[in-house]
């Protein structure tokens, strides 16, 4: 297959965005978290072909992206504490994880058949046009193949699916970099899958629920897989300096061969990660090194993702 043309995002880029899906293929978008690859969520072939295009174990479930809480509300049975949820932090990076209502319009691949599904309402406005042009949920897992690194850029898309897919759509670095808090809620209580940008204090502080982190169960969060975010090249964490065959990525004191962020924000390094795993993995040095992140606030997501990628 030829490389999938690159449309910087404007009316034009959303509706070609629109045509494709309507003729079941993927598509790459811009959101707020990392780039996903999209396809309509009705359509058993349409998310097929995300897997195909991935090459993911057809096992994963898929988070569907939808407009707002009423149209969460036609997929899914949302106890009340995930409507607190999703009226306290939609449209943005906060996945809920719910019962599927029996007659919602969802293909069962995109849940790998599962009596529940993922659901998140996106704040990125080219996911958000495409949504209101298709007026259908779209199934959307990260944009690059099973097993490498989320993308926050266009370009980080076409390196890893260019040859797989017709169309990205390119609205510049994504500005949270870091996919989603998937959290699974249930009338018994919150249950972190996945750390992210919506810490579990946040979720506390809405609810009112403590939180588990039970993420052994990979039957339910099989995306907990170990190597799920892994570079290319081995990576050492909790490095203060560069051995001579690594390439460091700093954070705070430690400025590294690039910093995830110099003044030691854990905001600003959680939008730079990919990105710098990216440079890293793309330069000669046949290691990467990471300086130590604090475990507070972003850092636990950032952590999370670090761990994945020296497993
Ligand atoms: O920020 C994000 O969430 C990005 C953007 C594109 O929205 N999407 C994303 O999707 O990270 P993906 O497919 O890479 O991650 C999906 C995660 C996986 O860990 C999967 O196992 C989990 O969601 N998941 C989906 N449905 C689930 C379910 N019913 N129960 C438990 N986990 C589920
Ligand atoms: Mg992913």
């Amino acid at each position: 297959m030829s490389q999938a043309r690159i449309l910087p995002y404007d009316e034009h880029a959303i509706a070609e965005a629109a045509r494709l899906i309507a003729a079941g293929r993927p598509v790459a978008m811009p959101t707020e978290t990392v780039y996903g690859l999209a396809a309509d969520a009705t359509r058993g072939d349409a998310v097929a072909a995300i897997y195909a295009a991935k090459g993911r174990p057809s096992f994963n479930p898929l988070i569907v992206h939808v407009l707002d809480l009423a149209a969460a509300d036609a997929i899914a049975d949302l106890p009340a504490a995930a409507r607190k949820l999703a009226e306290a932090f939609w449209p943005g990076p906060l996945t809920l994880v719910a019962p599927l209502n029996p007659g919602a319009p969802i293909a069962a691949l995109a849940t790998a058949g599962l009596p529940t599904v993922a659901l998140r309402s996106p704040a990125h406005p080219a996911m958000r046009d495409l949504l209101q042009a298709l007026g259908r949920p779209l199934a959307a897992p990260s944009a690059n193949a099973s097993g490498t690194i989320s993308p926050t850029r266009a370009q980080h898309v076409a390196r890893s699916l260019g040859t797989a897919i017709d169309l990205i759509v390119d609205a510049g670095p994504t500005a949270v970099g870091l996919e989603s808090t998937i959290v699974s809620v249930s009338d018994g209580g919150l249950n972190l899958l996945r750390p992210g940008p919506i810490t579990a204090e946040q979720l506390t502080d809405i609810t009112g629920l403590s939180v588990s982190t039970d993420t052994s169960d990979t039957i339910t969060a099989p995306g907990q897989l170990a190597q799920h975010y892994a570079p290319s090249k081995p990576v050492r964490l909790d490095a203060t300096e560069a051995r001579p065959d690594e390439w460091l990525i700093g954070f705070g004191a430690i400025a590294g061969n690039a910093s995830l962020s110099a003044s030691g924000d854990t905001a600003e390094a959680a939008a730079r990660l990919f990105d710098l795993l990216h440079q890293a993995d793309a330069t000669a040095a046949p290691r990467i090194a990471v300086a130590p992140v604090p475990d507070t606030g972003l850092g636990v997501a950032i952590n999370d993702r670090l761990r994945r990628a020296a497993a």
